[in-house]
């Protein structure tokens, strides 16, 4: 049994607060006052502490350095239209991240701490987040492996932490992506459902390729035969496909929750979806003759970003005129009015910080 924890504060005595120009905010950049540090030694959760935000020392010989047990998620806190804060789903992410941790052999973090202690973190926070126009406080839970010791086995000591970075729009334009056929990012039985850093360390490389020729980003494609459309880089797919929203789903694809909410308000709104393996030549052939109507990336940071152009082979697809979407900027504007508070919270999603 884990032990329950009560939360030690330990507030800031100078807060960085006033240097912050909400109006022109870069993504990840400026880091919040406090964070949350919880350590994990002899098989149960020991403390949990909120402090005021520094580095950290660590040994050379930390286990996650050397073999990569980091796994980490992304939330988003909002501040609502009546000046409630509130965080968007965060009891998905706490589910996911559990997974992440029992693929990597590393524990589970309870929702005494996970939940808890986001809530204590952005309550002391609250003036982080953002008042600005499709600004947001951007939440990063993350754990790793902090066994002093070379050989590789399970580290046998960790820590949890949360850092916020209150943030504007990750990408601020519709977005040209190229369908990767030769690098892969995930296989059958690997670690792609997980969020775990080495995913995005095996990306850097082949989207710095791809960025060289004037994409934005990557579409990871299957690693048998290339031929499947899997996800972009630091985001889910969707596309509308006649009267049907699809998107590709596999073990290999992150589970993302901006996805699924996407997809929950299609059914709800009458739209049929199919979450299914989408072929690349299912999609280039859908754009060909006019019945891929639209297509965009979905994820925490990109929130719903349209699709512009989309590289295959050294051609390039063009696909329809953002502004004329239909379903896309319905969608996004129904999240973000949800998000925000402007509308009621019909499916629940908002956790409000009291
Ligand atoms: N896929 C990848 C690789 C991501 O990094 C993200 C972002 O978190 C997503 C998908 C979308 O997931 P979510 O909507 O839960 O943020
Ligand atoms: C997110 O949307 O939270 C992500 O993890 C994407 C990226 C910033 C890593």
């Amino acid at each position: 049994m884990e032990k329950v924890h009560s939360i030690e504060v330990e507030q800031t005595t100078s807060s960085r607060l006033a240097q912050v120009d909400f109006e022109n905010l870069k993504f990840g950049h400026i880091l919040s006052d406090h964070m949350l540090v919880a350590e994990y030694n002899n098989g149960a959760w020991q403390s949990v502490k909120v402090v005021p935000y520094g580095n950290i020392v660590m040994s050379p010989s930390s286990s996650f350095i050397h073999y990569g047990q980091s796994i980490f998620e992304g939330i988003k806190a909002y501040k609502q239209e009546n000046g409630d804060v509130s965080i968007f789903r965060p009891d998905q992410n706490h589910e996911r991240f559990n997974k992440s941790a029992a693929r990597l052999e590393m524990p589970t973090v309870p929702a005494e701490i996970f939940m808890d202690g986001l809530k204590t973190l952005i309550d002391l926070d609250r003036d982080w987040v953002p008042p600005t126009k499709d600004a947001s406080l951007y939440i990063r839970p993350f754990m790793f492996g902090t066994e002093a010791a070379l050989g590789v086995h399970p580290s046998a000591s960790y820590t949890f932490m949360i850092i916020t970075s209150p943030v504007g729009s990750y990408y601020n334009k519709p977005l040209r992506l190229k369908v990767e056929t030769h690098y892969t990012r995930a296989a059958n039985g690997g670690v792609g459902f997980s969020k775990n850093a080495g995913n995005y360390a095996l990306s850097l490389h082949p989207t710095k390729l791809a960025q060289e020729e004037g994409f934005d980003q990557l579409i990871w494609t299957d690693a048998e035969e290339h031929a499947y459309v899997e996800e972009a880089g630091t985001a889910n797919l969707l596309f509308r496909i006649g009267d049907t929203l699809i998107t590709p789903s596999s073990e290999t694809i992150l589970r993302g929750i901006t996805r699924l909410s996407i997809m929950a308000i299609a059914e709800k709104w009458g739209l049929k979806t199919e979450s299914r393996k989408v072929s690349v030549q299912e999609l280039i052939d859908g754009i060909e003759n006019g019945s891929v109507t639209e297509a965009f990336a979905a994820g925490t940071a990109a929130t719903l970003t349209p699709i512009a152009e989309i590289g295959y082979q050294g051609k390039i697809y063009k696909l329809s005129d953002p502004a004329t979407r239909e379903f896309s900027n319905k969608v996004l504007q129904y999240l973000n009015d949800l998000r925000y508070g402007r509308i009621e919270d019909e499916f629940g999603w908002n956790l409000v910080v009291d």
